[in-house]
């Protein structure tokens, strides 16, 4: 009688769990590029053109894409298209997690094939989705955000000539309870504390030995999915369901944590059970897809739908090789019961491969040898640097046309001359000939953090020192062994540029790749910081236009750090000082074009902007194609927080490039960035040294001469000569421009490189008479936004002459540090 009564208390409460479950404070459900609203799933998201939706975005330009040909669900009907940076901003009435859930589904509309968009989506803190390309029919990223401030703006920032799109978007409230703060770890490990500052995106959700339960039947609209697919041996398993019985406990998990409908089924060792089978001696084992280099969030749902008796059946629980719990004994946790829902949480050490297996066993201490699951949930923590974006899969730099021997990397060389490049450039020419096979091993060993061994173990890692942090973050740590096989035990004879920080090798590892070897002097002044800034910005940032780390060297002391090989070097040697072959102005647009990609990637992909704080045309460096890939990453710092509008920081840089506003007062901002590139800009046109002590003196600095005359509208005047009469007016009138407003004495009248981007494209468009110029229009209202404000260089003469005098007795030098010319003039922080 009295059983009945709770099983029927019990029944009641799950059908009150299931109708009306968590009511969540914020929930913004958007169907993307709709005139109206949709009905979803028994939820309505809304239009984000007419209707209440509207208002929470902005964007440049208005696309919505529509394919109601399709017999698709009708929020995938339609899309948002973004081609430039656009934002969704949602007002959050209560802080704390928010489930942020993204729907893709590509069509063609227009020329936009949505199959080949890539683009990133971030949050304020958080990058989400990095260098994002779906393809599949549909797919619904999921992630777990805790919103600290009143808005959580999503920023969706097409990648390189790409555009990005969503069909819907929700942002909905977490219960508190969901994630605790700590993850609880069995055995010796610990404790994982700090799961209140993780975003965490949803890997895979998995109902053991059930079906798929669809999102209106939990509570909190997640989606589980069978685990069929994901065990290495199905016929070691067998499932179970028992939907009807399961309970949950007062402080225990709830219907929240996951409903009946997935801790009533499980997937067990395929015995018959209650010692039938004693013999049974076998693990069932689930395998994920993660991405190397991140830490990962493992919930595990148990219910004992198995045992016909409480306190009998142990078993033990594995990730990856390691025992997470040994003889686990599921009923003392549950007072005793069966069929009572219970969960685990663990945290992973960063993954060292791409796979990461949970398994069941039997335990010999078990009144008989069985083992269940009845769900998992895997998700994926953010890395030091707050995202998610997939980093790990470093691609194989690009080997097609690298057989070609010829050529010169520059592997990004802080304080190195000229002179010194077109040496090695000289020496490297000489040395053409046939590739070698060296014959080494690439061994790959990912990196680990904390010393510890590279083995998957639980536990002790986390409160671990580390001992290389700054580049916690997935780059490969290669033997010092190949480092001696690829250049020949360091021969001097593959010397390919000597910068401060140490020599630059060219150098071929055993699968015949070329690549570009820097190995950093231990006496060098710029020491370990620059070395884990380099490998800790360039493992994260990965991008057509930036050079590729394709792994470093950190063994006995060394510093080394090896790039994808660029073929065709520097910009710079292309302009002047060489004899290479003068290039087209197209040809030139585009490089441009690609190093700005490159910057306003640094700028703006990720939550907090990074500042390169050494553009120059040395940096930037050309493929086999011509394409340009900004290097040199030692200086970059990360830039302002989001309540401060500067860093503050020791002048660095070089010279001739050099922000005077930065100069002044010392305090960088990304539009440092913008008037170095602006340099470039007028470098690449007039195919001369930033600064040239030999001519007379108005025409020293390339910034201060090139501004002279473009303010006269006569910048024709003192363009290349090579280039003359090959320039569109209109092209060359845009260019200069563009040139001009980065080089505004003031940080805030600079344009962004968005808008420098966007300008370079017209200027390119114009070149190549795509566009009608009407002759009446100012093509200065196009750039509109930009601020005309450029003033007086004379601000800034007192100062360049005094480096100009420091400097008199070196034919160029752009390339040398500011430290070095000015360690006199500026106190520099001791480095
Ligand atoms: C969210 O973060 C704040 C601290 O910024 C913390 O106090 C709060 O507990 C967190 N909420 C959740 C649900 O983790
Ligand atoms: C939800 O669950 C019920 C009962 O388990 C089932 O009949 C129904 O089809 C489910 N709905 C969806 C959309 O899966
Ligand atoms: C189950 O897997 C663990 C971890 O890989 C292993 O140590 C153990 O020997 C396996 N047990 C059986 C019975 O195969
Ligand atoms: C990951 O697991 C799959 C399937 O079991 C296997 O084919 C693959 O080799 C594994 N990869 C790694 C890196 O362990
Ligand atoms: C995730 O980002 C937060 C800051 O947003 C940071 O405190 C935390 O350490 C990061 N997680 C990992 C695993 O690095």
């Amino acid at each position: 009688m009295l059983s009945s009564n709770s099983l029927f208390f019990i029944l009641l409460l799950g059908f009150f769990c299931v109708c009306y479950g968590f009511d969540p404070v914020d929930e913004y459900l958007i169907d993307c590029g709709s005139s109206k609203d949709t009905n979803f799933g028994n939820r309505v998201f809304v239009s984000d053109k007419s209707g209440s939706g509207s208002k929470f975005l902005s964007v440049s330009q208005d696309i919505l894409a529509d394919n109601t040909k399709s017999s698709d669900s009708p929020i995938y009907q339609t899309a948002r298209v973004f081609t430039q940076t656009s934002s969704y901003k949602f007002p959050i009435t209560k802080l704390g997690r928010h489930w942020i859930r993204l729907h893709f589904s590509p069509f063609v509309y227009q020329s936009y094939d949505m199959s080949l968009a890539t683009f990133s989506v971030s949050t304020q803190q958080n990058v989400l989705l990095g260098n994002f390309s779906p393809k599949k029919d549909v797919s619904v990223k999921e992630f777990s955000v805790n919103v600290t401030t009143g808005d959580l703006v999503i920023t969706f920032s097409p990648l390189s000539d790409s555009f990005a799109y969503v069909n819907a978007l929700e942002v909905v409230s977490v219960p508190d309870s969901l994630i605790t703060d700590d993850a609880s770890t069995f055995g010796p490990s610990g404790v994982f504390s700090g799961m209140y500052a993780q975003a965490l995106e949803t890997v895979a959700r998995v109902n053991m030995g059930g079906p798929a339960v669809s999102s209106e039947n939990d509570t909190l609209w997640r989606s589980w999915v069978p685990d069929k697919d994901y065990l290495t041996q199905p016929d070691f398993a067998k499932s179970l369901s028992k939907i009807g019985s399961v309970k949950y406990l007062a402080g225990g998990a709830t219907s929240d944590i996951a409903p009946p409908s997935v801790y009533g089924t499980c997937t067990k060792m395929n015995v018959d059970g209650a010692g039938n089978d004693a013999s049974a001696n076998f693990n069932v084992t689930w395998v994920f897809n993660v991405d190397v280099g991140f830490q990962y969030f493992i919930r595990l749902h148990l219910c004992d739908i198995v045992s016909t008796a409480a306190n009998q059946l142990l078993f033990n629980m594995y990730v990856d090789s390691s025992n997470i719990a040994s003889d686990f004994d599921l009923s003392s946790k549950v007072q005793s019961r069966l069929a009572t829902a219970y969960y685990v949480d663990f945290v992973t050490p960063q993954a060292n491969t791409n796979n990461i297996s949970i398994s069941i066993g039997p335990s010999p201490k078990s009144g008989f040898p069985d083992a269940f699951l009845n769900g998992v949930e895997l998700l994926k923590l953010n890395n030091s640097r707050g995202s998610l974006a997939d980093v790990s899969s470093i691609p194989p730099p690009s080997s097609s046309g690298s057989k070609k021997n010829i050529g010169v990397i520059v592997g990004a060389v802080v304080g190195v001359t000229l002179v010194l490049l077109v040496i090695g450039f000289l020496f490297c020419m000489r040395r053409r000939r046939k590739q070698e096979q060296l014959g080494l091993s690439k061994t790959w060993i990912p990196l680990s953090i904390g010393g510890g061994g590279l083995s998957h173990t639980m536990g002790s890692k986390y409160s671990n020192g580390t001992t290389l942090s700054a580049a916690s973050n997935l780059s490969y740590r290669i033997p010092f062994a190949a480092m001696l096989a690829a250049t020949k035990k360091f021969d001097e004879s593959l010397v390919i540029g000597i910068g401060g920080f140490g020599k630059v090798f060219k150098g071929v590892l055993n699968d015949g790749t070329n690549v570009a070897i820097k190995r950093g002097n231990p006496s060098s002044q710029q020491g370990l910081r620059e070395f884990q800034t380099e490998i800790e910005m360039l493992s994260q940032f990965r991008h057509r236009h930036l050079v590729s780390l394709i792994g470093y060297c950190d063994e006995k002391n060394e510093m080394i750090l090896v790039y994808e090989y660029m073929e065709n070097g520097t910009l710079k040697s292309h302009l002047y000082g060489s004899d290479m072959p003068s290039m087209s102005w197209k040809q030139r647009l585009e490089i441009c074009i690609g190093a700005a990609r490159g910057l306003h990637y640094l700028h703006t992909s990720y939550a907090k902007a990074v500042i390169h704080r050494d553009v120059k045309s040395a940096n930037i460096l050309l493929d086999e194609n011509m394409m340009a890939k900004v290097a040199d990453f030692g200086l970059s710092k990360a830039g302002p927080e989001l309540d401060q509008t500067h860093v503050s920081t020791a002048v660095k840089g070089s010279f001739g490039y050099l922000d005077p506003e930065y100069f002044r007062r010392q305090q960088l901002t990304e539009k440092s960035d913008v008037y170095s590139f602006g340099v470039v800009l007028f470098e690449v046109l007039c195919a001369r040294p930033v600064i040239d002590p030999s001519l007379p003196r108005e025409m020293v600095n390339l910034a201060e001469w090139a501004m002279k005359w473009q303010k006269k509208g006569q910048l024709e005047q003192i363009i290349d000569p090579n280039l003359a009469g090959k320039i569109r007016p209109d092209s060359l009138r845009k260019f200069g421009e563009t040139a001009e407003k980065c080089l505004a004495d003031f940080g805030v009248d600079r344009p962004s490189m968005g808008d420098v981007l966007w300008n370079l494209e017209y200027a390119l468009q114009l070149q190549e008479a795509v566009i009608q110029v009407d002759p009446d229009e100012n093509s200065s209202n196009l750039i509109g936004e930009l601020s005309p404000q450029v003033n007086d260089f004379s601000h800034v003469n007192a100062t360049t002459s005094a480096m100009q005098f420091e400097a008199s007795n070196l034919d160029d030098l752009s390339g040398v540090s500011m430290s070095k010319v000015f360690s006199q003039l500026v106190k520099s922080e001791g480095r």
